[in-house]
């Protein structure tokens, strides 16, 4: 069981019904922070993980809201600042593909992946700095203001053919993030990003679920396994808390090495 660092603070994540967002919701709620489940689809997975956190002594609400959508985030934060007081974290992580040659792109494709991907994460970092701005300071419960978490890629370093749009959604959150932290420094509000590589999610299936996929997978990652979402629970954890106080503005790699570009240990 964690240490209770995150005791008595509200953490909104979004995307928390599947994959990476459930995991870092339960270590949140673990780490003793209520947790506000964000979906858009699926219910009872947002239940399920609701009832996960509560059954590990936790406290956690489902709330649904499409991220790219302005009235449905701002009723979001509305009503999880009605159940919690306020929100001290946001976790960006809400996040999709649409993957295609980029010469077969569509517009829809396209569009699809830049409106979850990155105008959500505008969306809900604008909610989330005005309500630590109307809050103000609580120092028994944080040094900072207040902390956004914006799940990146290894993809806003490596570029990804077939999947343009994509990467193209996570070069934008990087510069998002570094702006917000440079704005928003001198109010002790912390904005990082964690950039994972392939972690066990149904989004990246295809390249783990054969033997033959898991096997490619691996020459791309010299710690030669994948990732599992606890790995990127504990990072955020470390990231909500006071314990990363003097990180803001940075982008960390959390990808067994995938961007130290293996293929380089035997080539160039
Ligand atoms: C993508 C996954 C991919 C991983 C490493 C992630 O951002 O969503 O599909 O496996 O990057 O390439």
């Amino acid at each position: 069981m964690a240490e209770k660092k995150l005791s008595g603070q509200t953490a909104l994540v979004t995307g928390a019904n599947s994959g990476i967002g459930e995991g870092v919701a339960i270590s949140l709620g673990e780490a003793g922070a209520n947790v506000v489940v964000n979906y858009v689809v699926n219910p009872d997975a947002a239940n399920a993980v609701v009832d996960r956190i509560k059954a590990a002594g936790g406290n956690a609400v489902a709330i649904q809201a499409d991220v790219s959508k302005e009235d449905q985030v701002i009723s979001m934060f509305q009503q999880a600042v009605q159940q919690f007081g306020t929100i001290d974290i946001l976790v960006n992580n809400a996040g999709l593909q649409r993957d295609a040659k980029f010469h077969e792109m569509t517009l829809a494709q396209w569009q699809l992946v830049i409106d979850i991907n990155l105008t959500g994460q505008f969306l809900c970092a604008r909610e989330a700095v005005r309500e630590f701005l109307r809050r103000g300071m609580v120092a028994d419960r944080s040094v900072a203001l207040g902390k956004i978490i914006c799940m990146s890629s290894v993809h806003e370093l490596i570029p990804w053919g077939g999947h343009a749009n994509y990467a193209t959604s996570k070069g934008g959150i990087k510069m998002l993030m570094q702006s917000l932290a440079q704005e928003y420094g001198g109010q002790k509000i912390r904005v990082n990003s964690i950039c994972p590589g392939a972690i066990k999610t149904p989004i990246n299936k295809s390249a783990w679920d054969t033997p033959e996929a898991y096997n490619s997978l691996m020459t791309l990652i010299p710690y030669n396994r994948i990732g599992v979402p606890e790995d990127i629970g504990k990072l955020a954890v470390f990231l909500a808390s006071d314990d990363s106080d003097y990180i803001t503005g940075a982008s960390i790699f959390i990808d067994g090495g995938m961007t130290v570009f293996e293929g380089f240990s035997t080539g160039g």
